[in-house]
C-alpha cells in the first residue's frame, strides 16, 4: 500500500443527525468465500466495498467463481472451484489470508497465498497447526510462520481442536476447511471470538451446534448458494461513535449497525466511560443482531480495559487509547499482545502516534497506560499502511488544538473508502 497521502483532520462543528456506514467488512468476507464453495448464486446485500473485500473478491474470481458488482449488491455464482493459475494475493486481509487457507486445505489442488508488505509478517502457524490435525498439507515461509504458504488440497478427517489463540480468523479457517472435511469436527477457543462464521454456516445448509466456547460441525452437507444481508460495521461505526464521544455537543445516530455480543463492546465500553450510548430499533439482518446507535457527548472518566475484554474490543483498541486523551486520569489496556501482529504493531504505534500529538502515555508489552488531561496539543502521525491507525487518529484531529495529519491517511480504504468525506461532511 502506498503512503502517499497525507491529510487533516481540525476541530469543525458538533457530530449530529444520523449516518449510514458500510457493510460488516468481517461477514462480508466470510460470504465471499463461503458463496464461493458453495454450488449455485449467493447475493450479498449491503457488502462492505473496501479493500479487503476486493482482495476476497479477487481470490474467489481466481478460484473460478464468477462475480458481478450491482450497486451494494455482490452476486456470486460459486461451487466449482478450480486450480488457480496465478498466486492467490490476500492484500492487506487477514481474514481473506486465513479463511481461504481453510477454504483450500481440503481442495484437490494447489493454491499458494500471499499478501502486501504487512500481511506477509503477520503469523500463519496458528492456522497451519491446527490444520494439520485434519491430515493438511501446508507449508509457509520462515519454519512455517509467515506468508507465502503452499496448500496441498487433499481429503481431510476432521477432529477435535483448540486454537491456541482467541482468534476469530483461526476458528473460521478450521469450521472452512472442517465442513469439507470427513467426519465430525470440535473446535475449542480458549476465549469468545466473533461467531460470524457459525451463524452463516447455516445460511449455506452446514448445521452448526454450539457449546459454550466450543463449535461441532460435521463434513458432508450439502452446500447451495444463499442471501446474505450484511449489517452496518461495528468496527466502522466504532470511529464516528468516539467521535460524537469526544466532540462536545454532538448527538449522532448511527443506522443499522451490527451489535453482535461479540463485536459491540466498544458501544459498551463508551457507555461505562460516560458518554450517552442507547440502542433503538433493534431488529435481524439475516443471523445477525442489527440497531441503531445513538450516541451523545458528556464529560468522559477514564477506563481499564482487562484481558477478558479484549477479544470483543480487539480492532477497537486503538479508538480507547484516543478516548483515553479526552478523560480525566489513568486509562489502561492490558492483555492484549495480539495487537502486535495486527495489520502493524498496534501498541508501538498508538504509543508513538500519541506522544507525536502531546498525549503522556506509557507502553507496557501487552497494553498501553494512557494519561488523559481531557485535551491535545495535535500535531502529525503515520498511519504505517494500518488502517485502523489512520482513522483513530484522524477521529483524535476532531478535538487536538492544532488538529491532527494523519500521513498515509489513505490506508483507510482497507475498511471504508468513504471514511475521510464521511468525517468531513458531519463535521464541516
Ligand atoms: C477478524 C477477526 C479479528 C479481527 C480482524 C477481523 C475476522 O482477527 O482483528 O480485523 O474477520 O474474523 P483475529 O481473529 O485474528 O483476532
Amino acid at each position: 500500500m502506498s503512503r502517499a497521502s497525507r491529510a487533516t483532520v481540525r476541530p469543525g462543528r458538533a457530530l449530529r443527525g444520523e449516518v449510514f456506514l458500510p457493510g460488516d467488512k468481517s461477514i462480508t468476507q466470510r460470504a465471499i468465500l463461503l458463496g464461493a464453495l458453495a454450488p449455485g448464486v449467493t447475493r450479498i446485500r449491503g457488502a462492505n466495498r473496501g479493500d479487503d473485500a476486493k482482495a476476497a473478491l479477487g481470490i474467489a474470481r481466481a478460484l473460478g467463481a464468477t462475480v458481478r458488482l450491482v450497486g451494494a449488491e455482490i452476486i456470486l455464482r460459486g461451487g466449482h472451484l478450480k486450480e488457480p493459475d496465478r498466486i492467490l494475493d490476500a492484500r492487506n486481509s487477514g481474514t481473506a489470508l486465513r479463511l481461504s487457507i481453510g477454504l483450500l486445505a481440503a481442495q484437490p489442488f494447489l493454491s499458494i497465498l500471499t499478501g502486501d508488505d504487512s500481511l506477509r509478517g503477520r503469523p500463519v502457524g496458528r492456522v497451519l497447526n491446527p490444520l494439520r490435525l485434519f491430515g493438511a498439507d501446508i507449508s509457509a515461509r520462515a519454519g512455517d510462520r509467515l506468508p507465502p504458504v503452499v496448500v496441498r488440497g487433499r481429503p481431510l478427517r476432521g477432529a477435535e481442536v483448540e486454537t491456541g489463540v482467541a482468534s476469530a480468523q483461526v476458528k473460521s479457517a478450521i469450521l472452512l476447511a472442517a465442513i469439507q472435511a470427513e467426519g465430525t469436527t470440535i473446535v475449542h477457543e480458549p476465549a469468545a471470538t466473533r461467531d460470524h462464521t457459525e451463524r452463516m454456516l447455516p445460511l449455506f445448509g452446514v448445521p452448526v451446534a454450539r457449546d459454550g466456547n466450543a463449535v461441532r460441525v460435521s463434513g458432508g452437507s450439502t452446500l447451495h448458494g444463499t442471501d446474505v444481508e450484511v449489517p452496518g460495521d461495528a468496527s466502522a461505526a466504532a470511529f464516528l461513535a468516539v467521535a460524537a464521544a469526544i466532540v462536545p455537543r454532538s448527538d449522532l445516530l448511527l443506522r443499522g449497525i451490527g451489535v453482535n455480543p461479540a463485536r459491540r463492546a466498544l458501544f459498551d465500553l463508551l457507555a461505562r466511560a460516560g458518554a450517552e450510548v442507547s440502542f433503538l430499533d433493534a431488529r435481524a439482518a439475516g443471523e445477525e443482531p442489527v440497531a441503531d446507535v445513538r450516541v451523545r457527548h458528556a464529560t468522559l472518566r477514564p477506563v481499564d480495559v482487562s484481558a477478558a475484554e479484549v477479544p470483543a474490543l480487539i480492532d477497537e483498541l486503538p479508538l480507547v487509547a484516543v478516548l483515553g486523551a479526552f478523560a480525566r486520569g489513568t486509562t489502561t489496556v492490558r492483555g492484549a499482545l495480539e495487537l502486535r501482529v495486527k495489520e502493524s504493531d498496534r501498541i508501538t504505534a498508538v504509543v508513538t502516534a500519541l506522544r507525536a500529538i502531546g498525549v503522556r502515555v506509557e507502553e507496557l508489552e501487552d497494553g498501553w497506560a494512557v494519561t488523559g488531561t481531557g485535551k491535545m496539543a495535535g500535531g502529525r502521525v503515520d498511519a504505517g499502511g494500518d488502517h485502523r491507525i489512520a482513522m483513530a487518529f484522524l477521529v483524535a484531529g476532531l478535538r487536538a488544538a492544532e488538529g491532527v495529519t494523519v500521513d498515509g491517511a489513505e490506508a483507510a480504504s482497507v475498511s471504508d473508502p468513504e471514511f475521510l468525506s464521511r468525517l468531513r461532511k458531519l463535521t464541516r
